[in-house]
């Protein structure tokens, strides 16, 4: 049985990914910061990613056959008000990882995120140049090249994706079914373009990546690429929410804090190639939302933090 390690387990990517995993026959064990989870089906450590020094014994402790790095300050807010910790977490703590992982001769993943691009043109391709614009792209940038540096043959999965999280609220997916499930007003950004996976599907698509020992810089997303705004509307239609409580807006009137990337379209057809098969489309994971919804996800993620 392979024993996969997953930090950031408490996260959107990592709790789901975990779930996926242990259910694909996988020995997770998953670490935690802030967070401790109750009754998961897996072993659980805290381990806090600011620590480096921490980081080699801890990895080694875990005893992994290989490691899907899932944990980062990923709220681009949070990374802005806190840059030093920010890189600390997110640019310094993938290479220690990678470095160990690579002394054990285990594959590593690092997670990574379509907002290294700068948006302005968007169909980003592996080959593209990043351009990172605030302080959260930048140091996931500075932990692809930490990773790389430390780690060659480490594998480097550009995502972006939603689903239901622990605390209820972390992905778009949430903030639109929280607030038009109470037919609360939203504003749906028409401008801010990207290509988005259903967590599960990521899952799958990263430990099958992982089964073919994928190596070098991937972009996993899905086939299709679509606006927030659409995104928002088509997460209604599923759920039989009145769409036009969704108003349409340009970013810059959505008084964000943190400046964004506006056109993060990406290619994944590398990867397409590599697995040898179609990837998952963003609307059909929007039925794999509503199916997961339905079978009772939401309340049974709840618990693990009750
Ligand atoms: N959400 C997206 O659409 C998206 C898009 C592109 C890339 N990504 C990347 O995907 C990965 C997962 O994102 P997510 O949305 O699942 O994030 P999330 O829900 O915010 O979870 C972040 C995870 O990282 C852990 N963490 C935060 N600070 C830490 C620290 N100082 N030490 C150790 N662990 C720490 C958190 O632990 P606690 O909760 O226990 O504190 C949590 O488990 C990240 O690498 C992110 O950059 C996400």
């Amino acid at each position: 049985m392979t024993r996969l390690l997953i930090t950031g387990v408490s996260g959107l990517l990592g709790i789901n990914l975990a779930l996926e995993a242990v259910q694909q026959g996988f020995d997770v064990v998953g670490w935690t910061n802030s967070r401790t989870l109750k009754n998961v089906p897996f072993q659980q450590e805290t381990v806090r990613l600011e620590d480096l020094e921490s980081l080699p014994a801890a990895l080694q402790s875990a005893r992994p056959d290989a490691v899907i790095h899932c944990a980062a300050i990923a709220n681009l807010d949070v990374a802005e008000q806190n840059p030093q910790l920010t890189d600390l977490v997110n640019a310094q703590a993938p290479g220690v990882l990678a470095q160990v992982a690579k002394s054990k001769g285990i594959p590593f993943v690092q997670i990574s995120t379509d907002a290294v691009f700068d948006g302005s043109r968007g169909n980003y391709s592996e080959e593209d140049l990043p351009n990172p614009q605030n302080t959260y792209a930048q140091s996931k940038l500075g932990g692809e090249e930490a990773v790389r540096l430390a780690y060659p043959e480490a594998l480097i999965a550009r995502v972006v994706f939603y689903g239901w999280s622990l605390g209820g609220k972390r992905s778009l997916a949430e903030f639109f079914f929280n607030n038009l499930s109470h037919g609360i007003r939203v504003k749906g950004f028409t401008d801010s373009i990207f290509s988005p996976l259903y967590v599960t599907d990521l899952a799958d698509l990263l430990l099958e990546a992982l089964a073919k020992n994928l190596t070098g810089t991937y972009h996993i997303f899905s086939r299709e690429s679509l606006s927030k705004y659409d995104f928002g509307v088509a997460l209604a239609k599923r759920f039989g929410f009145d769409e036009n409580l969704i108003t349409p807006v340009q970013t810059d009137q959505g008084n964000l804090l943190t400046k964004r990337s506006l056109n993060l379209s990406a290619n994944p057809k590398k990867l397409q190639l590599a697995l040898g098969h179609d990837l998952p489309g963003a609307f059909e994971g929007i039925d794999r939302l509503f199916d997961d919804y339905q079978k009772g996800l939401r309340q049974q993620l709840a618990v693990f933090l009750a």
